[in-house]
């Protein structure tokens, strides 16, 4: 399952790293390649020599190995790996990851990693629902890592709740997911569109939307880290691509998203249209800002081609996604959106559900698809939720 995949794994200073033996030890069965470091006091929970013995690999807890008189090569390490798992991850770790410190192997490593980083926290439960793990866990998802989240249960301190670190076997089946989908990813070329389109009014006016875009970056970040190429027409929008290497093209009206839609389709694998794109334009856009002048002022709006639709009707080999925002009769409404564009799959946000659709970092959404299989998703931020629907997706093109 594992051959051949090389993993960092990053032990922190908490009791559920006495979990951690488990975890090497099915990863070395499965065929990986582990190499272990640990943070200093982590030494504290488990010996480095049981981890050494399980991995067959020296374990590091500092920049400088005292017996060799050595150097211990940490940026080696983060080109070396596929994957760094960082499990458990105390409270700690996480503030200081989230603000790029260095004063430790671990996150040393951490800045150096190449590779995707899985970070799996450990902690009491009001530590892990603080107003400020919260906020550092989010930063962390937003640069691209990728939350294993604690589960429910007992706790060291006695209490019952949310914090403890999930268990190895779940651990394992996270990342094995996430190379299957990785491999089926590799190389496809996805075409994504983001955020609201722009109708011009006048020099200064235009009919839009409240479409942030951040549904569709995090897909197509999600996306670009699964290894494929990704190219993403984008709305006007604040969100950036930041280092991912996505081919993004900007453009304002749904007349030009429509124009580099067409000119990407026909060699686009995925297509997933997240963009909310605007039903209807002004009939006529004037040159000049216009005055106000009048006490009303009416404005003549025509259709937009449907582009979505227009795909449906053109694909061939594609696998076709789009999306549909509801206010009432959610899933009737999507239903028909999907019958009429010829989809493969419809992903379902309604505005009545707290934490969901425009403009927010989280979204609650189901998905369904031409088997009428209709699976609702819990609420979570767009960047796991782009993980999900692409779990989903490899799934259904495998
Ligand atoms: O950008 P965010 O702030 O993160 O918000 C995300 C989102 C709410 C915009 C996103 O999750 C979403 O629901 N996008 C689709 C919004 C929408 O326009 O829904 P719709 O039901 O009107 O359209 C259905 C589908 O047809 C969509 O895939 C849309 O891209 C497509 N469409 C619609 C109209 C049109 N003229 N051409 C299209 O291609």
């Amino acid at each position: 399952m594992f051959r051949d995949k090389k993993l960092v794994i990053a032990l922190c200073s908490s009791i559920a790293a006495y979990k951690i033996p488990q975890l090497v030890r099915i990863f070395v069965q499965w065929g990986a390649k582990v190499k272990i470091i640990m943070t200093p006091s982590a030494k504290d929970f488990v010996a480095p020599l049981t981890l050494s013995t399980l991995s067959k690999e020296v374990v590091w807890s500092d920049f400088y190995t005292e017996k060799n008189k050595s150097w211990n090569n940490y940026v080696e390490l983060g080109v070396w790996a596929d994957a760094m798992i960082i499990a458990p991850v105390t409270a700690n770790t996480l503030a200081k990851i989230s603000y790029g410190q260095c004063d430790n192997i671990v996150l040393a490593v951490y800045l150096s990693a190449r590779c995707p980083v899985f970070f799996a926290p450990a902690m009491d439960l009001d530590m892990y629902r603080h107003p400020s793990t919260k906020e550092n866990i989010s930063r962390l998802i937003k640069r691209g890592n990728i939350l294993i989240p604690a589960e429910k249960g007992e706790l060291a301190s006695g209490l019952f709740g949310e914090g403890r670190m999930a268990e190895p076997n779940h651990i394992v089946t996270i990342i094995k997911n996430y190379f299957s989908q990785r491999s089926i990813l590799k190389g496809k070329k996805i075409l994504i569109t983001a955020g609201p389109t722009h109708e011009a009014l006048d020099p200064v006016r235009f009919v839009g939307n409240s479409s942030s875009g951040k549904m569709g970056f995090a897909l197509a970040k999600a996306t670009s880290q699964m290894g494929a190429e990704v190219t993403l027409i984008s709305g006007p929008t604040a969100e950036s691509i930041g280092y991912h290497p996505i081919n993004q093209i900007k453009v304002v009206s749904a007349l030009e998203m429509l124009e580099k839609v067409l000119q990407h389709f026909d060699t686009s694998h995925i297509v997933i249209m997240s963009a909310a794109v605007a039903d209807y334009r002004p009939e006529n856009v004037s040159n000049q800002k216009i005055k106000k002048e009048t006490d009303v002022l009416n404005l003549r709006l025509v259709k937009n081609p449907d582009i979505l639709k227009i795909l449906g009707e053109k694909k061939s080999q594609q696998y076709l996604v789009g999306f549909a925002l509801e206010t009432n009769d959610e899933y009737q409404n999507a239903r028909k959106k999907f019958l009429e564009k010829n989809l493969d799959l419809i992903i379902l946000n309604s505005l009545r559900d707290t934490g969901a659709g425009f403009n927010k970092d989280t979204n609650k959404v189901t998905l369904i698809d031409a088997k009428n299989t209709i699976l609702p998703l819990t609420l979570k931020s767009k960047e796991e939720l782009s993980f999900e629907i692409l779990h989903y997706i490899c799934g259904a093109i495998r």
